[in-house]
């Protein structure tokens, strides 16, 4: 199992393969994937994206794309494909991600999550995310979100 990550310094190596396995991992694991046209955005202006992507040989099974400013890494999907859950892969692709961001110097790793998401929401949970407050009809099916955020400055 190897980690891989891109930013800005590499952004324009992801290879189209990657771009449709991601954009495959989504679609079949998501309960609301994005469209493949917001995808084609994404990777179109990929130096505004951070990504940490784990392989096993060369197929992907599992990912964490986000964004950041200054301050805060902004964690928009982490997903592991299912055969390979309860193994430990989202712990290892969070852990990476927080020593880069650390790092880099950034202050919170923010997030929103569906509040029916039970296992996202304890694996958040169990990597020191507090939910600062949740907010009504925040996703197109009206639900609500939790708005959590995880401090890395000491
Ligand atoms: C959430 C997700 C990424 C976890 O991936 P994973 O590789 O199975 O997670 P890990 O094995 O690293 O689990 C680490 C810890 O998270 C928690 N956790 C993970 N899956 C859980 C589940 N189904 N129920 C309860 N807790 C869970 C546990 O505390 C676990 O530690 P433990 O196994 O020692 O109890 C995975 O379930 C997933 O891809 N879900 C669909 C995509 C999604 O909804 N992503 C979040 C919103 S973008």
């Amino acid at each position: 199992m190897k980690i891989q990550f891109y930013h800005q310094k590499n952004q324009g190596n992801l290879p189209t393969e990657l771009q449709n396995q991601i954009i495959s991992s989504d679609k079949e694991l998501m309960d609301f994937p994005w469209a493949a046209e917001h995808w084609q955005k994404i990777f179109k202006h990929f130096e505004n994206y951070c990504l940490v992507l784990m392989l096993d040989a060369d197929k992907l099974v599992g990912f964490i794309l986000g964004s950041a400013d200054p301050d805060n890494f902004h964690l928009l999907k982490i997903v592991v494909e299912k055969n390979y859950r309860r193994q430990g892969l989202a712990q290892k692709l969070f852990d990476f991600l927080i020593q880069w961001q650390q790092k880099e110097g950034k202050k919170n790793i923010n997030l929103e999550v569906r509040n029916s998401n039970a296992s996202a929401i304890h694996f958040y949970q169990k990597n020191q995310f507090l939910t600062l407050h949740t907010q009504a009809k925040f996703y197109s099916s009206g639900e609500t979100a939790l708005i959590m955020q995880r401090k890395l400055d000491k």
